[in-house]
This record gives C-alpha cells, structure tokens and sequence, in this order.
C-alpha cells in the first residue's frame, strides 16, 4: 500500500452522508487532541491532509480518506472536548455507536491516547464497543516523544497489561507523530488488515 497516495473524500456529520459502504476502512479513533489528525498526516507523510490543531475539537465531523479505489482510512472527531455542551457530547456518542454498529466497510479501529493520559473513560467505552461488535483495535500511544523511551516502555507495558482481558482483540504501540516512531508499525498494522 502506497500511503503518500492517500487522498480526501468528504466530510460527513451523519451516518447517511458517508461513501458508500463498500469495501474496506479503517477509522482512527481517539480523545480530542490525542493526535488522530496528526498520526494521519504523518502516516501519508503530508502536513495538512487532516487539520490539526492546539484546540481541542479540532476535527468536528468524520473525514473519510481513499488510500485506492476499495480501500479507506477515517479521521472521527475526537470525543471529550470540555467546551462543547454535555447534549453536544452525547448526540455525537451516539452517532460514534452507530457509525460502528452500521459501517460493515469498518474492519478495524486505530485507538489513539496520550501516552501520559491512558485508558480514560472515553477508551474505555470504545474498548467496550469494539468487544461487542467484535472489531479489533489498534492502540497508539501517541507523544511517545514527551517522555524517555525508558518511560515510554513502562507505560506500554502497564496499558498492556490492562487490556489482558480483551486478548487478541487489542494490540498496542508506541507512537509519534512528532519523531515518526512507529510509523512503519502503524503501516505495517493497516496493510494487515486492509490487504488480509
Ligand atoms: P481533535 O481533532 O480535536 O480530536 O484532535 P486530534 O486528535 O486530531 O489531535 P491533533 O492531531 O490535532 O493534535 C493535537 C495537538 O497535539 C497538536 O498541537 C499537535 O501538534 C500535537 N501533537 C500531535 N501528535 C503529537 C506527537 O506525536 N508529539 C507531540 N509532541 N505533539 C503532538
Ligand atoms: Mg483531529
């Protein structure tokens, strides 16, 4: 897979305005500001494929990317930005459920969390999603840059040692978008799954 060839779709605020659910995606998941827009620019190794941002709730609807004709990644808005009303946040929950529970393209999630910030509510709930609907997740644990690789380590292995319960269905990662560690990991995971 040829990830510098990746392109932009469209925006999507509801379910009904997505591609065609044809074929395959991938869609990255995650807190706002975790890094999901930065982890997709890094990946096709573009600086503004996918807006980011310092402010939180940067990426407000979900952006759909081809990578070729069949194949998809997807940007989601990040969940548990503080200014956005508590109905605000509970629509968009929902709309996060149905995209998950409805999308049959979707093979897979790429969970992303702060590596100083881990398992929060929100990861939680999605942990718990993916269980039920039975789609497996890929963990980055992003800004790996912001702490010694030592650090970096201990906190992946803590994490993973959480996730036991999930076995098989959840895998984990150091991740920076800043350094590009991890990156080829990352590529390797999609093609995996995209490919399989
Ligand atoms: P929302 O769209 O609001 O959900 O955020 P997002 O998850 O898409 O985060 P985004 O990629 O916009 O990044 C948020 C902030 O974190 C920006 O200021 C980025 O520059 C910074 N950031 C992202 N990835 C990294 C990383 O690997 N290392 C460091 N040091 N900063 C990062
Ligand atoms: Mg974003």
């Amino acid at each position: 897979l040829n990830f510098e060839q990746t392109s932009f779709i469209k925006s999507a605020a509801k379910l009904s305005q997505c591609p065609e659910d044809v074929g395959r995606e991938v869609a990255f998941a995650g807190r706002s500001n975790a890094g999901k827009s930065s982890a997709l620019n890094a990946l096709t190794g573009s600086k503004k494929l996918a807006r980011t941002s310092k402010t939180p709730g940067r990426t407000q609807l979900i952006n759909f990317f081809s990578l070729t004709e069949t194949l998809r990644l997807v940007d989601l808005p990040g969940y548990g930005y503080a200014k956005v009303p508590e109905a605000v946040k509970a629509e968009w929950q929902q709309h996060l459920e149905n995209y998950l529970q409805k999308r049959d393209s979707l093979i897979g999630l790429i969970l992303l969390m702060d590596i100083r910030h881990p398992l929060k509510e929100f990861d939680q709930i999605m942990l718990e999603w993916a269980e039920f609907y039975q789609k497996p997740v890929h963990i980055l644990l992003t800004k790996s840059d912001k702490l010694k690789f030592g650090a970096a380590k201990q906190a992946a292995l803590k994490v993973q040692r959480e996730l036991k319960p999930f076995g098989n269905l959840v895998t984990l990662q150091l991740f920076s978008s800043l350094n590009k560690m991890g990156v080829d990991e990352l590529k390797q995971q999609l093609s995996t799954w995209l490919l399989d």
